[in-house]
């Protein structure tokens, strides 16, 4: 459920008709919903009500500190995987307890800047990862409170890219040696061992897979607790998946989610971490484009917009399909056919959509793709210096821009010349 809705024939973001957003702001734009974002961040919590719970956002998903802010006043946390997020999520009002910085390759300034500034726990995902904290806790004079990030082996059948929790990913040690690790781990006086954290994909669509890979995470428990580590914390991670069709798909809800949770490792006293991003972002912000040109090809149509990849890369870079609607509403019954959605970018990887089945458009009218709120403008570029789409918030019948459009001086002047030019 969101709250993108047509109104007496007008695309609504809540109370505020899209195209007056674009009529300020101009195209292409991303507009996030406040009532959406809270509304799925507290699914979450309510999924896991009764559990001592923290629901720490994945702000790499979505990480404009007005979002941020939103959730966190709601009582979220932050997952974050970089020195950058890290700042940003301070720089939002998060406090440092409430932050889990997670990520394969945490340099020594990231982890000295997470000391300093105040972190709730390092999610460890390597030996020497753990050696080099260690060290830079000792030399803070600190101890760092740390999970270590196993690799359950579960195939969490989703799109290869963005599936984790296999062993031949990247990602956590594998959950064979854990008691090696951890013993590893409890013998470096800068380390305080909390807990264990796990997290096996994104856009998962079955609950099954989480089932397994918390089945096999409430064993190690156990067997950890019997080696004597004082494992009081799991991060579960995130990774639920959201419906990106209106149609048909109607993915595991959180609260189904959290019931597997309560199953699985509810018997073991732990307070509970979990990490969504896509689900709280992704059906909380759209993509607003305005139609460049209607060309006719050999055989086929073309819709040409004026977002494109480096706006919108997911349909690019992983098939990604995200429905895309008219901001005007079309009439019923209205005659609709075939065409292929592109944005102005010089690559064929530039199609939003291939023979997509839409009304009637032409020059100058505005579309929407739904579920862009995450990984949307987060993983924007500026490709062919095409500045960052801006991004709007709305609350109720009000809205604010909480990015500008950056100016081509803007972009221009980051450059320097050398000066033997
Ligand atoms: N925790 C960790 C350790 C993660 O790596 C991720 C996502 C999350 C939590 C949040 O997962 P979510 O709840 O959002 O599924 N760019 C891709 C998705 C990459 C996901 C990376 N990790 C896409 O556009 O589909």
């Amino acid at each position: 459920m969101d709250h993108f809705l047509y109104k007496d024939g007008a695309l609504h973001a809540e109370g505020v008709p899209v195209a007056e957003i674009v009529a300020a702001v101009g195209s292409p734009v991303y507009v996030y919903s406040t009532a959406t974002l809270l509304r799925h961040f507290r699914l979450f919590d309510e999924a896991l009500k009764g559990l001592d719970h923290v629901v720490c956002f994945a702000m790499k998903a979505a990480s404009n500190q007005a979002i941020l802010k939103t959730l966190a006043q709601a009582g979220a946390g932050m997952d974050v995987v970089s020195g950058g997020e890290y700042a940003r999520a301070k720089a939002a009002g998060v406090p440092g307890d409430k932050i889990v910085f997670s990520g394969v390759g945490k340099t020594r300034e990231e982890m000295r800047a997470a000391l300093l500034g105040g972190i709730r726990q390092f999610n460890l995902e390597s030996e020497p990862e753990m050696e080099r904290l260690n060290e830079v806790a000792l030399s803070l004079g600190l101890r760092a409170p740390v999970t270590v990030r196993v690799n359950p082996d579960v195939d969490a059948k989703t799109h290869a890219k963005i599936a984790t929790g296999k062993s031949e990913n990247k990602f956590g040690i594998p959950i064979a040696r854990a008691r090696e690790v951890y013993a590893h781990a409890a013998r470096l006086p800068g380390l305080d061992v909390v807990g264990i954290d796990v997290h096996i994909g994104s856009q998962l669509t079955d609950l099954e897979p989480f089932r397994m890979a918390y089945r096999k995470v409430a064993e190690l428990t156990e067997v950890l607790r019997a080696d004597g580590h004082d494992i009081r914390r799991l991060d579960l991670g995130g990774g639920l998946g959201i419906p990106y069709t209106r149609s048909n798909e109607a993915p595991p809800l959180p609260l189904q989610w959290g019931e597997v949770i309560r199953e699985e490792v509810g018997h073991l006293g732990v307070e509970v971490e979990i990490e969504p991003g896509r689900l709280i972002a992704g059906n909380a912000g759209i993509l607003v484009s305005e139609v460049v040109y209607v060309k006719s090809g050999e055989g086929r149509n073309f819709l040409i917009l004026d977002a494109a990849m480096n706006d919108l890369v997911r349909p690019a870079m992983y098939d990604a399909h995200h429905d895309i609607i008219p901001v005007v509403e079309p009439e019923t019954g209205v005659e609709q056919a075939p065409i292929d959605i592109v944005g102005p970018v010089c690559e064929s990887g530039d199609t939003f959509a291939k023979q997509r089945v839409m009304p009637p458009l032409v020059e100058g009218d505005l579309v929407a793709f739904r579920s862009a709120g995450a990984y949307g403008a987060v993983m924007a570029s500026e490709y062919n210096t095409r500045p960052l789409v801006p991004e709007v918030l709305v609350n109720g019948d009000q809205f604010a821009v909480i990015r500008a459009r950056p100016s081509f001086d803007e972009i221009i002047n980051r450059d320097s010349i050398p000066e033997w030019l």
